[in-house]
């Protein structure tokens, strides 16, 4: 009997000896098998009183070498998890090297003017309103006075959801206008940037999809000379103090009168020529009083409200300000192109 317990006592250390661990977790193991309170070891102390007297200072010895090899294996096997994991850290790390260059990220160009929009209006009192991309005829078309003959509602045009002849993607920010109109009730001052889609070719000039803003402003007694004076304080805090801009004519379903608006950059410089095509005047955007059918279209009594509404193409500006003469580059992110942008807000 005991004869067997002494041998049990040697191949556990022979196993002790020839244990190895590769990681913290492995280490953790062995520590619990061998070193822990329900250790491995402890059941053989409680042996002792099975060993004859003679034979109970050899026992004695065998095991309290057992727990020491025990202690020793652990140690070195610590010294090698540690040891591994450090050996490379140390060899890659040089205190000394100067530290790494930080690249920053940069905004899109698109972005950039959209941000300038935003913070220009809001600073006047307009709200940011956000809506689907995915419109209906009548938020995009019927609502915005666009007859049901307007070449805008052809399949030419207009892309239509499949098996749809009434869910489109929106042409125009201005179905933001009858979203805002048929949920509240004037005082109204929003502007509504977003995406739009147009079944055009895709060519230098012209994209199937690009960014608008909207903007549009209802209340009692709101009149052109309103408009006007909004329109002016835009394009000084986005073109200078000294910019001046003009009025001219123009056609819109969703406004009467309609206008569109230029912004003087003269003729001075060969960027300034090229923009406007020689006559000093930058086409910026469209904008008019709201049409009275609108409103009524909306469930807004146009006896008592009057608006007006404007919207500007936001890469169509942002090609302005940085001379980029093809608007594919602007959605094809090739990150050459859209880091150059430095955003100055
Ligand atoms: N929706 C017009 C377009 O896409 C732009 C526009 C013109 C918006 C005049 C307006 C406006 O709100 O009053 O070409």
């Amino acid at each position: 009997m005991s004869e067997a317990i002494f041998s049990k006592a040697k191949e556990m250390k022979e196993e002790i000896l020839a244990q190895l661990v590769s990681n913290e977790q492995e280490l953790e193991s062995f520590r619990i098998q061998y070193l822990g309170t329900k250790n491995q070891i402890k059941p053989l102390f409680a042996e002792m009183r099975n060993i004859s007297n003679e034979r109970k200072k050899e026992f004695g010895q065998l095991l309290n070498d057992l727990k020491q090899t025990a202690e020793h294996k652990f140690e070195e096997l610590k010294g090698s998890v540690s040891g591994s994991a450090n050996e490379g850290q140390a060899a890659d790390l040089d205190l000394t090297a100067p530290p790494g260059e930080i690249v920053l990220g940069s905004r899109h160009p698109v972005s950039i003017v959209l941000n300038r929009f935003i913070k220009i209006f809001t600073k006047i009192g307009f709200t940011v309103v956000e809506d689907r991309e995915v419109e209906d005829d009548w938020h995009n078309f019927t609502a915005m006075n666009t007859p049901e003959d307007h070449p805008a509602r052809d399949m030419q045009d207009t892309f239509y959801l499949k098996d749809s002849t009434t869910d489109l993607l929106r042409t125009h920010t201005s179905s933001v206008q009858a979203r805002v109109m048929t949920s509240q009730k004037p005082p109204i001052r929003i502007i509504a940037p977003g995406r739009v889609y147009r079944n055009e070719t895709i060519s230098a000039r012209s994209h199937c999809q690009f960014h608008q803003v909207e903007g549009l402003y209802v209340d009692e007694n709101v009149s052109f000379a309103d408009m006007k004076q909004t329109l002016d304080y835009f394009a000084k805090e986005m073109y200078g103090p000294e910019t001046k801009i003009r009025l001219r004519p123009s056609f819109f379903p969703f406004t009467e009168p309609s206008a569109e608006m230029d912004v003087w950059l003269g003729t001075e410089t060969e960027n300034a020529r090229k923009l406007t095509k020689g006559t000093g005047w930058l086409e910026v955007l469209g904008c008019g009083m709201v049409d009275p059918n609108v409103l009524e279209n909306c469930g807004i009594d146009s006896k008592k409200y009057s608006g007006f509404a404007f919207g500007i193409g936001i890469e169509r500006s942002a090609m302005q300000k940085y001379g980029i003469s093809d608007i594919r580059m602007i959605f094809e992110n090739d990150i050459r192109f859209i880091s150059q942008f430095k955003s100055e807000i």
